[in-house]
């Protein structure tokens, strides 16, 4: 069984090569920086070399407590440093775009922040950016590197469920909006910050879908202004199907975050621990059940990290090993833009009461 699991497990290693490893600047030192960036780049063994923020005073707080040489005064003068290769930029979405833009055209690789924007329009000026500017670019979409995830994801690439028909995701939360309080009069809340990560691992798995269908619901006294449940469905022209299902003022407080993917030939099941007390989190959990390998019934695969912090390892690994070696990127800025075009007709979808085709 552990020979089974051996070629699933290397695809899910986080480790990053030394050959791969380039000095970091940071844009943004907010709580993401903070609690998930720092400790898994740490980790990692990889360089911070600089961090800026609006806010210098955050600036000089988290650069003191992760042992950050130099806080940068300005966003022009971090890229008059010519040391850092990588830009690690993790500021609200709605200040994102011109920040990026202003990097790609100064030619400096970046790892941006998801929602790597708010409109599909402001994402397709960054890709085509780094295009122009020849540069690599990632987004944060680090739930691609989860290893509970990965591993899926690999399972199914190695056909152990046969041909997938149907991928749903049911979460269940109460979230702590106060800690972003940037997020409070949002418009678009539940989709454009949370279930981003659900849309775009779907988009990963299954491909572009050929039409969705969102509604969208709040709770009496919830904090932020933006919906906080939403639904929304897939239909892709083979008859395959998707769901995702996502509350976050759960009142019953029995929080559940579980995933699922239907094969002919098999199903994987799984749950998302970060988010049964985030952001602490609990283990994740991985189980398959194949009639293609010998798994005999639902068997777990043991997942040895965690999404936080360890997954951010994934997003600015990938991102180094294109800079070294040329390899695709698995959370591109370009792949990016789609999921942009799917979350904007989830939300006309959600406005209109009509389905949406893509
Ligand atoms: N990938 C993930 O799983 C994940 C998780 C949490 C947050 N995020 C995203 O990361 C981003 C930051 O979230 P956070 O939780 O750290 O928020 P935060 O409010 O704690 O921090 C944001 C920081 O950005 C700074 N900032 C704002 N505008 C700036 C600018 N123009 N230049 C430099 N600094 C600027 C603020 O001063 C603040 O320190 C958001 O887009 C959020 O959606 C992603």
């Amino acid at each position: 069984m552990i020979d089974l699991f051996s070629e699933v497990a290397q695809y899910c290693d986080l480790t990053i090569p030394e050959n791969h490893k380039v000095p970091i600047a940071i844009i943004g030192a907010g709580g993401i920086v903070d609690g998930a960036h720092l400790p898994a780049y740490k980790k990692a063994g990889l360089n911070v070399v600089g961090i800026t923020d609006v806010d210098p005073e955050k600036a000089r707080d988290v650069a003191a407590r992760h042992g950050i040489g130099k806080v940068y005064s300005s966003l022009d003068e971090l890229l008059a440093d010519p040391i850092p290769v990588v830009i690690d930029i993790a500021v609200p979405a709605a200040a994102q775009p011109e920040i990026f833009l202003k990097v790609a055209n100064s030619k400096r690789h970046i790892l941006a922040q998801k929602p790597m924007a708010t409109t599909v329009a402001d994402g397709l000026a960054m890709a085509e950016a780094v295009a122009a500017n020849k540069i690599v670019a990632g987004v944060n979409h680090q739930l691609r590197f989860e290893e509970g995830m990965a591993a899926a994801h690999k399972m199914v690439e190695l056909g152990w469920i046969g041909t997938v028909t149907n991928m749903t995701f049911h979460v269940n939360l109460i979230t702590p909006w106060e800690l972003w309080p940037w997020a409070k009069d949002l418009e678009r809340l539940e989709i454009m910050l949370h279930s981003i990560h659900y849309h775009d691992v779907m988009r990963w798995f299954l491909g572009n879908p050929r039409r969705v269908y969102c509604a969208a619901g709040r709770t009496n006294g919830q904090f932020p202004k933006g919906e906080t449940r939403t639904i929304s469905t897939y239909v892709y022209d083979d008859g395959v199907t998707g769901l995702v299902h996502a509350n976050h003022i759960n009142r019953g407080g029995d929080n559940y975050a579980e995933y699922r993917i239907d094969g002919d030939k098999g199903s994987i099941r799984g749950t998302m621990g970060l988010l049964y007390d985030y952001p602490v989190g609990r283990v994740d959990t991985l189980e398959v059940n194949s009639l293609v390998v010998p798994t005999d019934g639902w068997t777990p695969y043991p997942v040895t990290t965690r999404w936080f912090p360890d997954a951010f390892m994934g997003t600015m690994g990938s991102v180094m090993a294109a800079i070294s070696t040329g390899s695709p990127v698995r959370s591109s800025v370009a792949d990016n833009v789609d999921t942009l075009k799917l979350v904007a007709a989830l939300y006309e979808s959600m406005d209109s009461g009509v389905a949406i085709s893509l």
